[in-house]
Formats: structure tokens, C-alpha cells, sequence
């Protein structure tokens, strides 16, 4: 990685109206992260060392979340939508505060890479003044155009101030920027709006940098990194994009996805070595599975902590804080939230487990449910090791059942059950020979009559 000091700025202040959306779109999600989030990761990957955020006037949602994933971000708000170019200098502050090198990249550009940002980036530190990243879309229409001759960058002309021979150009402005940390300043400051939208265009640093006598060079990267989001529609093709991504790294990693294309991820899924996915299965945020893990088809899992050898489902639903030990089976039909269930426990079919910690090699039979909730509280459940919990037990929390403890079959059980015990907690069985049949005959008697 490079040593020069790096300053990265983030422009956040669109409006983002074809989201149709209350959120803002840059905390619209993509692989369970925000975009913005998926921004500052590539940022930081890439080595800022100094990151500006730009945002709206009242986005106090959008500075919060820069703030969470780089607690020591800038925040900047534009208060009026005055161009890209004036989007930058509402970082003003942390410009003048100098950097080797300035990165310029729009919040709403998630899927891009921090090699590629290092590309962009590189002939800054071999004297250019500005590096724009370019790319080759299918539709060029409405992106601004990179005017080249050899390696230079002669300028980069908006659509709709471009003439017929520049709109003609396939290589298009993805948007991010590098500029000389030594130069970012006195070039932007000199940028105006005389165009057709009479907004200050970053662009336009290309040609004043080349009017300074300065080199301006493009790099270029592949359409799907520089994909921008602009609608529900766009979203969707940047999940499917990450998504391929993510799932095509699993298995470079040593993952079988028996159907990789019904796997979904979260940008921060952990997966070991030799595990296997079967068939639709989702990982939400904060999954981290071990080593020779299976992982039956019809899964969903969320905030949960998988050591080596665990095997689960078909359909299981791992919940946030859920934590199982080495050889921890959960079968079928089973639910599990801010559960640590010890290595080798069995909670095979119909189960839910909340709240609660279940030791090592215990047993849980069929339709075991922690009452975890009162409508008003939550309590903990406590299963010993080598416990064994008879089928259709409902466990009243708080509750302790101790260590090689036996809870027979349909128990209800309401206090503590203590270390090796048998606890029967349901109504006697009673039998009434003939019953049925005398109850049969006298109500058929009884339709007969009327
Ligand atoms: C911009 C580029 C264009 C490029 C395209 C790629 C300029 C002048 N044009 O055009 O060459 O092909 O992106 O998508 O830079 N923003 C602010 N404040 C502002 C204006 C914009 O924060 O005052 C942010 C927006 O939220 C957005 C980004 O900057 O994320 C780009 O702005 P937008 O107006 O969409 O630029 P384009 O016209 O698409
Ligand atoms: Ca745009």
C-alpha cells in the first residue's frame, strides 16, 4: 500500500427522489450493508487515512452512519445542491487541512473495489494532477464523456454541453475522482458554472489542471463496479451483482454452493473452510461459520456464531446471538435467538430456544420451547449438560433444569429442576373402558329422535 497520505472524500447529499423512499438512499442497503457503508469499507481498505463525508442539510441518519463504520469521519453538510464540484469544496475544511492525495467517490457507487481505487489513484504519486475513472457502459446516454489523446485526459464533457464528435465517446465518467492533494484546493476553487446546467462540475478540474500545465490521465474499471444507484431498479442489479461476487469468493475460498445462485450473502459473512451450502439458503448480517459446516437447504441465518462441525437445518432460523459449539445439531423447524448452545447439544425438530444457554451434549426432544416472554420481560433458560428434555416440553423462564437432568415427556415446567432429577410435569392419564362407544350410541340415539 501506498505511504502517501490519503484524504477521501464522500459525496452524500443527493436527495436520491427516484428511490421513492423515506430513507435516504445512500442507507439503502446492498448485501445487508448500507451503500454508504460498502463506500467507506472500500475507502478504508484502500488506506484513507483522513475521510470527509458530504451531506445534506438535517441528514443527521446519514452523518450518524458515517460516524459508525469511521468513527472519526468529518462531517460536512452542503446546504445547497450546487454541482459535484461544489459538493467537494463543502469539505473545504478537510482539504485545507492537505493530504498527498485526494479521493473523490459518490456514496451511491457501492460496488466499487479497493484495488480499483488504488489504480485510479497510482499516477498521482508519478506526478498527475488529476485521475478521473472511466468505463465503458452499454448506454452512454446521460454520463459525461472522457476526451482522450493516448494516455491523457483532455477533458471530460457533461452530455448535455457535449458536441455531437464528444457524445459519440463510449468512455464514460464513472464519477470518482483523484486529485494532487497540493492542487485539489486552488483547481476547484477556480471551477465555475457556466454551462448548461449552471452548476459547478468537478469535471471540469480536467481542463484546468491541463490549462496549469499539469497532467490529467483516466483509468478504467469494469461497468459492474461502477454501477450507480439511482432506483429500487438499480438497487436489485447491484445486489445481483455483489451477490455473484460474494458467492464466486466463497467458493474460490473453499465453499460448495451446491446452487450458487439461490445463496445469498451478507458483505460480511465469514465462512470457513470445506463447508457446504445447500440450496437456498440467506445469510443476513453477522454470520460466522466454521470449518465443516453443513448447512441444509432452506436457512436463514442472522448474527449468529458457528463452530467447526456444526450441522443445521433444513429450515432452521438462526437468530442474533445465537452461538453453537463445536458438533451442535439443529434440525428442522428450529429457532434460535441469543441462544449458546454447548458442542455436541442436539435440538433437532420443532424447537425454540431463546434466551438460553443449553450445555454440552444435551438433548432436546421435539417441540421444546423456552417461554422466554411474558408480553413484558424476557428470561433466561438454563439447560445443564447431558440434560435430556423430553419431547413437547414447554421450559417457563427463569428457569435452571441441572446437569443429566431428565424432563419427561409434555412437561410444563415451572421451577428448577436439579442435577440428575426426573421432573414429570403433566396431567395423569385417565382411561374409561368403553367410553367411546357408549358415547357414540347414546348421541346416534339422540339423532334418530330429532
Ligand atoms: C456526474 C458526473 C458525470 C458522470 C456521472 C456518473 C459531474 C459534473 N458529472 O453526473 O460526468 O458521468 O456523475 O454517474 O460531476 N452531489 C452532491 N451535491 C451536489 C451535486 C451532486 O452531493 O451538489 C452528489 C450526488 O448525490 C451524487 C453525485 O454527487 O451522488 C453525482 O451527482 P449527479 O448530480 O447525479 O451527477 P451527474 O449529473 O449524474
Ligand atoms: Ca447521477
Amino acid at each position: 500500500m501506498s505511504d502517501r497520505s490519503l484524504l477521501v472524500v464522500v459525496l452524500a447529499a443527493g436527495e436520491g427522489t427516484r428511490m421513492k423512499s423515506r430513507l435516504p438512499k445512500v442507507l439503502h442497503k446492498v448485501a445487508g450493508r448500507t451503500m454508504l457503508h460498502h463506500v467507506l469499507a472500500a475507502t478504508r481498505a484502500a488506506g484513507a487515512t483522513r475521510t470527509a463525508v458530504v451531506v445534506g442539510p438535517g441528514r443527521e441518519d446519514v452523518a450518524a452512519e458515517a460516524m459508525r463504520i469511521v468513527p472519526d469521519a468529518q462531517v460536512f453538510v452542503q446546504t445547497e445542491q450546487l454541482g459535484t464540484a461544489h459538493a467537494v469544496l463543502a469539505a473545504r475544511a478537510a482539504l485545507e487541512q492537505g493530504a498527498d492525495d485526494v479521493l473523490v467517490l459518490y456514496a451511491d457507487t457501492p460496488l466499487v473495489r479497493p484495488e480499483t481505487l488504488a489504480r485510479l489513484r497510482a499516477p498521482l504519486a508519478e506526478g498527475a494532477a488529476v485521475a478521473a475513472l472511466g468505463f465503458e457502459p452499454e448506454d452512454p446516454t446521460g454520463y459525461g464523456r472522457l476526451v482522450t489523446s493516448g494516455d491523457e485526459l483532455v477533458a471530460i464533457r457533461e452530455e448535455k454541453d457535449a458536441t455531437a464528435a464528444e457524445k459519440a465517446v463510449r468512455f464514460c465518467n464513472a464519477g470518482l475522482m483523484a486529485l494532487s492533494g497540493k492542487d485539489a484546493l486552488s483547481i476547484l476553487d477556480r471551477i465555475g458554472n457556466a454551462n448548461s446546467k449552471g452548476e459547478y462540475y468537478l469535471t471540469d478540474a480536467v481542463e484546468i489542471a491541463r490549462a496549469d500545465g499539469r497532467s490529467a490521465v483516466a483509468a478504467k474499471a469494469d461497468v459492474d463496479e461502477v454501477a450507480g444507484v439511482n432506483s429500487r431498479i438499480q438497487l436489485a442489479e447491484a445486489e445481483a451483482i455483489l451477490q455473484k461476487r460474494l458467492r464466486l469468493s466463497a467458493m474460490a475460498e473453499g465453499v460448495t454452493l451446491i446452487a450458487p445462485e439461490t445463496v445469498f450473502f451478507s458483505a460480511d459473512t465469514v465462512l470457513g473452510r470445506d463447508v457446504i451450502v445447500e440450496p437456498n439458503v440467506v445469510f443476513g448480517p453477522g454470520v460466522t461459520v466454521g470449518d465443516d459446516v453443513v448447512i441444509h437447504a432452506f436457512c436463514h441465518l442472522e448474527g449468529a456464531q458457528l463452530a467447526p462441525g456444526v450441522s443445521i437445518g433444513p429450515y432452521a432460523r438462526l437468530r442474533p446471538g445465537t452461538r453453537l459449539d463445536e458438533g451442535v445439531r439443529i434440525g428442522n423447524f428450529v429457532e434460535t435467538k441469543a441462544a449458546h448452545i454447548e458442542s455436541g447439544a442436539k435440538v433437532n425438530h420443532l424447537s425454540y430456544v431463546g434466551d438460553a444457554h443449553v450445555g454440552a451434549g444435551a438433548n432436546l426432544g421435539a417441540g421444546t420451547i423456552t417461554c422466554n416472554y411474558d408480553g413484558f420481560f424476557k428470561y433466561r433458560t438454563e439447560i445443564g449438560a447431558g440434560a435430556f428434555i423430553g419431547v413437547n416440553s414447554a421450559l417457563v423462564a427463569p428457569v435452571t433444569i441441572g446437569a443429566g437432568a431428565y424432563v419427561g415427556t409434555g412437561a410444563v415446567i415451572t421451577s428448577d429442576v436439579p442435577e440428575d432429577a426426573l421432573a414429570i410435569a403433566r396431567s395423569r392419564q385417565v382411561v374409561k373402558e368403553g367410553w367411546a362407544k357408549d358415547f357414540r350410541a347414546a348421541r346416534a340415539d339422540a339423532k334418530k329422535k330429532g
